[in-house]
C-alpha cells in the first residue's frame, strides 16, 4: 500500500511517499481501506521529533480517517465489512490502509461524505473531553478559545454555541476573526491588534470567562489566569509557545481557579471508546442536523502530504486539512 512515512526528524520536505504491506488488524481492531485522514498540528510536530508516537502505535503520521471497513479482527462484533465510518487512531492515517480499535470507530454521520468525515475525529474527541468533560463547561456561561480558526478552535466554538454558551476566540487576523463569528462566536478578537486580556474584561463587563481553551502554554499562562472569572478553569491542550512559566498562585486562591489539561493519543483504548460513546450519542445528531459541521478548508491527495504541512505551518488556513487517498 501507499503510505507516506516520516524518513527523519525535520520540515515538510521529510514527508516520504513509500510502500509497505497492508496493516493486519488483531483482536479487537478493524482494517480500514482509508477514504481521507485529516491533518493535525500534532502531525506537525511528530514530524519534527517533538511528539513521537506512543509504545505500540505506527511510527506514521495521522491521527484520524474515514473509509470503509475492509475485514474485522477477532472478537469485534458491532462492525462488519463495508461499513462506511471514521476513526481515531493513534498513527498510522497517511496511508491507503490503517488499523484501528474497533471502540474508536463512529458511522459516517449521515449526510457527510469521506472528507468531512475524516476531519471529525481527532477534534471533537479532543473538544469534548476538555471542553464538557475537563473544563465542565455549562450552557450560560462564557468561554474563550485561543486560535478560533484552527481545526480545534472551529470544532469548539460551533459545540460550545451549539451546547448554549457564550464563546469568544483568539485569531491572528480580522478575517480569521470574521470567519469564528460566523460559526457561532459572539466575538473574535484579533489577538495582534488587541490584548485579549482587556478585550475579554470589556466583553464580560470585568467578569471574566468560566472557561479558556488553551493552545499557546507558557506565554498566555498569566494572561489566561487574569482573564477568568471566579471558580474559571484553564484547559491547556497545546503548547505552542512553551511549557514553562511562573505562576502567581495567588490569582488561584483569590478567585479559586483551577489549572487542567489533557493530550488525547495516550489514553487507553477504554477511555477513548468512553469519549467516543459520548460523542455518538450527544453529538452526532448535531452533524446529522448540520448544526455543527467539520470546517474542511482544502484537500490534497496523499502524496502531497508535504505541501499540507507547508499549508499548515503557514496558518494561512480556517479549519482543517484533509489528505484524499480514493
Ligand atoms: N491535547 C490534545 O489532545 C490535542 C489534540 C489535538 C490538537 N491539540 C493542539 O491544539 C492546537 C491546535 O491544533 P490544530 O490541529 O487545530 O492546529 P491548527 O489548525 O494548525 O491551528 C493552530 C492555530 O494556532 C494559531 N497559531 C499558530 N502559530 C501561532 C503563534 N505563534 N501564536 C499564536 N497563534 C498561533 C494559528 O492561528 P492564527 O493565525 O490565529 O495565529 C492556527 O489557527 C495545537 O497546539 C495542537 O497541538 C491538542
Amino acid at each position: 500500500m501507499l503510505v507516506v512515512e516520516i524518513s527523519q526528524p525535520g520540515g515538510p520536505e521529510v514527508l516520504t511517499p513509500a510502500e509497505r504491506p497492508i496493516p493486519e488488524p488483531g483482536p479487537g481492531e478493524v482494517l480500514i481501506r482509508v477514504a481521507a485522514a485529516g491533518v493535525n498540528r500534532p502531525d506537525v510536530m511528530q514530524r519534527k521529533g517533538a511528539y513521537p508516537p506512543p509504545p505500540g502505535a505506527s511510527d506514521l503520521p495521522g491521527l484520524e480517517v474515514s473509509g470503509v471497513i475492509e475485514r474485522v479482527g477477532a472478537g469485534v462484533t458491532e462492525w462488519r465489512g463495508g461499513d462506511a465510518i471514521c476513526a481515531l487512531v493513534a498513527g498510522g492515517g497517511y496511508a491507503e490502509y490503517c488499523v484501528a480499535p474497533s471502540p474508536q470507530c463512529l458511522p459516517v454521520p449521515r449526510g457527510l461524505d469521506m472528507i468531512a468525515a475524516a476531519a471529525i475525529p481527532e477534534t471533537f474527541f479532543t473538544v469534548w473531553t476538555n471542553v464538557f468533560e475537563g473544563g465542565r463547561l455549562q450552557a450560560g456561561e462564557t468561554a474563550l478559545f485561543h486560535g478560533g480558526s484552527s481545526g480545534i478552535g472551529t470544532t469548539a466554538i460551533q459545540l460550545a454555541a451549539a451546547a448554549g454558551s457564550v464563546v469568544y476566540v483568539t485569531a491572528g487576523s480580522d478575517a480569521k476573526c470574521r470567519a469564528c463569528e460566523e460559526l457561532g462566536a459572539t466575538k473574535g478578537i484579533n489577538y495582534r491588534t488587541v490584548d485579549f486580556v482587556e478585550a475579554v474584561r470589556l466583553l464580560t463587563n470585568g467578569r471574566g470567562v468560566d472557561l479558556i481553551l488553551d493552545i499557546m502554554g507558557a506565554p498566555y499562562l498569566d494572561r489566561n489566569l487574569r482573564a477568568l472569572a471566579m471558580g474559571g478553569r484553564l484547559v491547556e491542550i497545546g503548547l505552542m509557545g512553551g511549557s514553562e512559566a511562573p505562576i502567581d498562585l495567588r490569582r488561584l486562591l483569590a478567585r479559586r481557579l483551577t489549572v487542567t489539561g489533557s493530550t488525547l493519543r495516550p489514553r487507553s483504548v477504554e477511555e477513548k471508546g468512553t469519549i467516543a460513546d459520548a460523542l455518538r450519542q450527544q453529538v452526532w445528531p448535531l452533524l446529522e442536523a448540520g448544526t455543527v459541521k467539520p470546517i474542511v478548508y482544502r484537500t490534497l491527495p496523499l502524496r502531497s502530504a508535504a505541501e499540507a504541512h507547508r499549508l499548515m505551518e503557514s496558518s494561512e488556513h480556517i479549519g482543517k486539512i484533509v489528505l484524499t487517498v480514493l
